[in-house]
């Protein structure tokens, strides 16, 4: 099966902004990928020489920037569950000038959409003066990361153009679930061998649809939540945890809504002190082991006045609850906890009437230091 890019396909056809139509592509990005990277049985075909060099190392090293960065914090928790490899995720430029100490065999995956970014490039030239083996992980051939790494995985989401990052975010989690099954299965993990993940890709690439299909309470829920205030919380833990980080920044980005992403067990340890009446706060729930807690820390927000929401995994939802993702694989959750966000975030930006695609002082691929 093959699937060529269509030179229109950057075109914005009748959408107003180019992040609407690329949070609409998602579905179709994780079906591209599962018939790029899977076979029909769904086993990965993923270079053997990458599979062997991965299995050479002792740590794995993921290294990236802004909403890259976020998906090399959903990849750690993939590579450690599937294949028992200790993972470290390093923002590249801290990374690039306070190295920190190495594990004896390191193995370095880049994670960048655009394969430009100058702070990932200090880190991956530092890393071939070493001789360290790395992998890029990008969307864009022949980039620069691509070209001076050893590996390269390309993420055929199609070009993004939106400077807020969407669909790449989730071909980057897509990816490294694959890359992750791949290694697991060939060091022969159990775990690995039964993470069917080409059928999960397909249950996420429908769940996406279900929730791109409910823009209308998207855009509600950012009117009654988002568009009269200057800050918000999203909370979490694990990595619900993870994906609030993301969440966050996608309202920084294009809303200016100053918004942070929190362990939610973490807010009573100082943070809390900023909850006043009415402060948005957005608890994300899809881990079974920690929801009840998630949910009592949204109360102690809520007795300080807090306006909530909820977005929770349908196994785990119930009556009150705001958003109701559908279930997948839990490790596979973040692919659809991020995408109310991403839509949450692009209303609130499209109803106060700024340029979704083009925030202030942002841009797409940032080639200086
Ligand atoms: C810029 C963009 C972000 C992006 C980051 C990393 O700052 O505005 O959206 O996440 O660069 O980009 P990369 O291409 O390396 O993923």
């Amino acid at each position: 099966f093959h699937v060529d890019m269509d030179p229109n396909e950057a075109d914005k056809g009748t959408y107003p902004f180019y992040m609407l139509k690329e949070v609409d592509e998602q579905p179709n990005v994780m079906r591209k990928l599962a018939q790029t990277y899977l076979d029909a049985a769904g086993k990965p075909e993923i270079d053997d020489k990458l599979i062997k060099a991965m299995q050479a190392a002792d740590r794995l090293y993921i290294v990236g920037a802004g909403t890259s960065y976020h998906a090399g914090l959903i990849g750690k928790r993939l590579f450690e569950k599937l294949t028992n490899m200790p993972t470290e995720v390093h923002v590249s430029s801290e990374f690039a000038y306070e190295q920190p100490l190495l594990s004896a065999k390191p193995f370095f995956i880049f994670l960048t959409q655009s394969g430009e970014t100058a702070d990932s490039r200090e880190v991956l030239s530092n890393v071939n003066e070493a001789g360290y083996p790395s992998l890029t992980i990008t969307n864009v051939e022949n980039s620069t990361l691509s070209r001076e790494a050893n590996y390269t995985l390309l993420l055929h989401a199609g070009p993004e153009i939106a400077v807020a990052s969407t669909k790449a975010y989730t071909a980057q989690i897509a990816l490294e679930a694959i890359l992750a099954k791949a290694l697991g299965e060939d060091m022969g993990l159990a775990i690995a061998k039964d993470f069917d993940v080409r059928t999960q890709l397909g249950l996420v690439a429908n769940g996406m649809q279900a929730i791109v299909d409910e823009k209308d309470k998207l855009e509600e829920l950012s009117n009654d939540f988002l568009m009269d205030t200057n800050r918000a919380f999203y909370i979490g833990r694990g990595i619900d945890q993870a994906v609030s980080l993301e969440a966050a920044l996608k309202l920084k980005e294009i809303s200016y809504v100053q918004a942070e992403g929190f362990a939610s067990g973490e807010l009573k340890h100082g943070t809390i002190a900023l909850i006043e009446k009415g402060t948005p706060v957005i608890g994300i729930i899809t881990q079974a082991k920690t929801a009840s807690l998630t949910r009592s820390n949204l109360q102690e927000t809520i007795a300080r006045g807090a306006k909530t929401m909820t977005i929770v995994r349908e196994s785990l939802a119930n009556d009150d609850d705001d958003l109701v993702l559908p279930d997948v694989d839990e490790l596979l959750m973040p692919l659809l906890s991020v995408v109310p966000a991403q839509l949450l975030a692009y209303y609130t930006s499209l109803n106060k009437g700024l340029d979704v695609d083009k925030p202030r002082n942002l841009a797409k691929s940032v080639t200086v230091e």
